[in-house]
């Protein structure tokens, strides 16, 4: 089977690592590089977190530092759901592996180069790293076939009532992703809101014998409490989204649209506006915007990773 090269780019946090322990176990899927960016905690951490988790499962991916600010916005952290190191209550042994000297954007351009047009980006936070690269290299738009991103959503924000995070973090750099045209598969809110984790699946997940369950459990508990004050059901792994979206989209469901980033907006700054519902249609429509999913295949799929490892 014909692999399908991917590159993640993440601000490792809770819900990134339990995305980054799915993704590495989808047998279709090859991880070719990793970039980290500033988002839910500051670079500082996202960027140990990236190369530590890889060392977590014996994975040896290149990690590439990235962005550790957004391209205007004021800087904005989220480590009051993520904890002041992204991973909550959970501790991982540093990586002995050695570092990378290139940029991520620089990394990203030259891998998106050698696949010759076939390499897919997952991009779970900020899109400040995204942004750069195709600003630094035109061409990248053309070499990239597909972005799958965890972010914006149609109906509703969760850090301004207008703005998801990953967007309202770097709306600049967002429009400017959002209108290079490249193909993008859009998990909003209105999807991942619906991929939640109850206390009991994560104790019955996170209470199997191995370091990475153990991880996954430590990671999980302590941002329960953060979600059940919100009145959410469960701790929500946004981020899974669009890894599974990638290798099990039957059980998702979605509908081609337009999308346009709100960047100048007092009250709706980081808004992701969409014509799903509109008469009046944007010109290009390039993005598709997951909307539902069967939440116990998604939580199969969730379970069946974390206890393979
Ligand atoms: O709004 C949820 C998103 O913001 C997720 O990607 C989470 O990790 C944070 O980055
Ligand atoms: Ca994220």
């Amino acid at each position: 089977m014909n692999k399908i090269p991917v590159w993640f780019d993440t601000d490792i946090g809770v819900d990134d690592a339990v995305a980054f322990l799915v993704l590495h176990r989808q047998p279709e899927l090859e991880v070719v590089g990793i970039s980290a960016v500033s988002g839910n905690v500051g670079l500082e951490h996202t960027y140990p977190n990236a190369r530590n988790i890889c060392h977590l499962v014996g994975a040896r991916y290149p990690v590439y530092k990235g962005a550790d600010r957004p391209l205007y916005a004021e800087v904005e952290h989220a480590s009051y759901v993520h904890g002041e190191e992204g991973l909550g209550g959970a501790r991982l042994e540093s990586s002995p592996a050695p570092h990378e000297s290139e940029a991520a954007w620089d990394a990203l351009y030259r891998t998106a180069v050698e696949y010759g047009g076939e390499l897919q980006v997952l991009a779970v936070g900020p899109l400040t790293n995204i942004a750069i690269a195709l600003a630094k290299y035109p061409a990248l738009k053309t070499l990239i076939k597909r972005l799958l991103i965890m972010g914006g959503g149609a109906a509703r924000g969760n850090t301004t009532p207008a703005a998801e995070f990953n967007i309202y973090a770097d709306p600049e750099a967002a429009q400017l992703v959002f209108k290079s045209g490249i193909p993008i598969v859009m998990c909003g809110l209105d999807v991942t809101l619906q991929g939640y984790l109850t206390a009991e699946e994560i104790e019955e997940i996170g209470g199997h014998e191995g370091a990475v369950c153990r991880f996954f459990r430590d990671a999980t508990v302590s941002v329960l409490p953060f979600y059940h004050k919100a009145n959410q059901p469960g701790l929500c792994v946004h981020d899974v989204c669009p890894v599974l979206y990638m290798t099990h989209p039957e059980i998702f469901g979605g509908q081609p649209c337009g999308v346009y980033v709100e960047t100048q907006g007092k009250i709706t700054c980081g808004k992701t506006v969409t014509d799903l519902w509109s008469d009046k249609k944007f010109p290009d429509r390039h993005v598709f915007a997951v909307l539902e999913m069967d939440r116990e295949a998604f939580v199969r799929e969730i379970r069946k990773a974390i206890l393979s490892y």
